[in-house]
């Protein structure tokens, strides 16, 4: 049984996550996406909701399953036998950190580390910039799922009541 991890903080999930998540389902016969909790950074969305908007975009990947975790990404791959982290990789600018990290995670437990290039597509998208443009009102319904864009949206509604009451 051939299984990785795709970690991340999926803040929320883009469009360009699921491509990665995609193919790499493709290429395993199990792939187990986890959320990263990170208890000195809040976020947009709660870990549990990060997770059933992943549920909901990788509904049709059945060898697809959703996880959170906390503390180092070794020792989760560890408890859970999984040999192999899939990465995505936008730009060259990627690189070098996760590069670094790929490397410290094979030193630390011989984990390897699969780099998938993402499609040029959705090469330039971010969670970072999908929130920040969402919330300027800006159109973000093609970068990201459609219940993903549906939440992006009541938050920004209730940002805008929180401002005028
Ligand atoms: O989506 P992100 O925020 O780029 O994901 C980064 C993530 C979660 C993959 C990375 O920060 C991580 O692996 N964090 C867990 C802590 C850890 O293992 N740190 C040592 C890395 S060598």
């Amino acid at each position: 049984m051939r299984r990785a991890v795709c970690p991340g903080s999926f803040d929320p999930v883009t469009n360009g996550h699921v491509d990665v998540i995609n193919r790499a389902a493709g290429l395993y016969d199990e792939l187990v996406v986890a959320v990263l909790v990170n208890p000195g950074k809040a976020g947009l969305f709660p870990v549990e909701e990060r997770m059933d908007l992943l549920r909901d975009a990788v509904a049709d990947l059945p060898n697809v399953t959703i996880d959170s975790f906390q503390g180092l990404l070794v020792d989760y791959c560890r408890s859970h036998e999984i040999p192999v982290i899939v990465k995505g990789l936008r730009a060259v600018s990627d690189f070098e950190y996760e590069l670094q990290m790929a490397q410290m995670n094979r030193e630390l437990a011989n984990v390897e580390t699969l780099f998938v290039p993402t499609a040029p597509q959705v090469g330039h998208l971010s969670s970072s910039l999908v929130k920040q443009i969402a919330m300027f009102g800006g159109d973000v319904s093609r970068l990201v799922p459609k219940a993903v864009h549906e939440r992006l949206l009541a938050h920004r509604d209730e940002n805008r009541s929180g401002q005028t009451s």
